[in-house]
């Protein structure tokens, strides 16, 4: 997969590449990730990028000829454009997926005030958000897109299970994680998953899911029962289990 990122602030985004899981990414071939200073394409002679909105207003607004050449440059026209921006469709799993098949994405961080709404229009860009608050630039938006994508990428995580295991890929938050020592200043991990008895485990792990999720963000728990999950026996009747609490605890309430 390949990512242009187009950012008036590049020292913002190259540090990240160079780490954890983007970085093996990209040394391993996974995914190509550029990084374009808009201010190289201005023409103005004090290498400006931004001018004031016209009708008034605070703040700098991105103007179109940076912006233009520097797409041009990058032979954006066949490529899939997103601009970072709070006014945009939320980042989501489903989104991430119409990315990773478009191979190619040009990624526009905004600052100041935004961009010219021509740059926009004319390059048909998809405006994503991450949130419903304002960041001060789309670069920190823009690196949470590409860490998001990345480890999509098949291969890039190694184990290929990794992401039906993660929450809210598989629909279910995750359950309660341990790891050494068994007790730490009287803290003990609970016991079902020392006996080795790996089916056990497994139903514990589902239970603590289903009870997270229902618990925590019951649209997704909605959501994942309307999909009509194929279960083993054991997975229907803790299902069960769950939700008959649940109602339970709701009618006492
Ligand atoms: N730029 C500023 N705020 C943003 C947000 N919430 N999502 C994406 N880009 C942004």
């Amino acid at each position: 997969m390949n990512i242009d990122v187009l950012t008036l602030f590049p020292d913002m985004i190259r540090p990240m590449l160079a780490h954890s899981m983007l970085a093996r990414a990209i040394e391993g071939g996974y995914a190509n990730v550029s990084v374009t200073d808009i201010r190289e394409y201005s023409k103005d002679k004090h290498r400006k990028t931004d001018d004031t909105p016209f009708g008034g207003g605070a703040g700098m607004v991105l103007s179109p000829q940076p912006a233009f050449d520097a797409l041009r440059a990058l032979g954006a026209e066949q490529k899939k454009k997103i601009y970072m921006s709070p006014r945009g469709r939320m980042l989501d799993r489903e989104l991430l997926t119409e990315l990773i098949e478009a191979q190619d994405i040009v990624i526009l961080c905004g600052h100041y005030e935004g961009v010219d709404q021509r740059i926009i229009d004319a390059w048909d860009m998809e405006e994503v958000s991450i949130g419903d608050y304002i960041l001060t630039g789309g670069e920190l938006a823009g690196l949470v897109l590409i860490d998001a994508l990345v480890r999509l990428i098949p291969g890039v995580l190694g184990n290929e299970d990794s992401h039906e295991e993660e929450s809210v890929y598989s629909g279910l938050l995750e359950y309660d994680q341990y790891t050494k020592p068994r007790v730490f200043e009287e803290l003990a991990v609970p016991d079902v998953l020392f006996g080795g008895n790996h089916r056990l485990i497994r139903e514990w792990q589902w239970e603590q899911s289903l009870r997270i999720t229902l618990e925590r963000r019951p649209d997704l728990f909605e959501a994942f029962l309307a999909r009509d999950p194929a279960l083993s026996i054991s997975e229907k009747a803790i299902l069960k289990r769950v939700t008959e609490q649940a109602h339970r605890l709701e009618d006492d309430a």
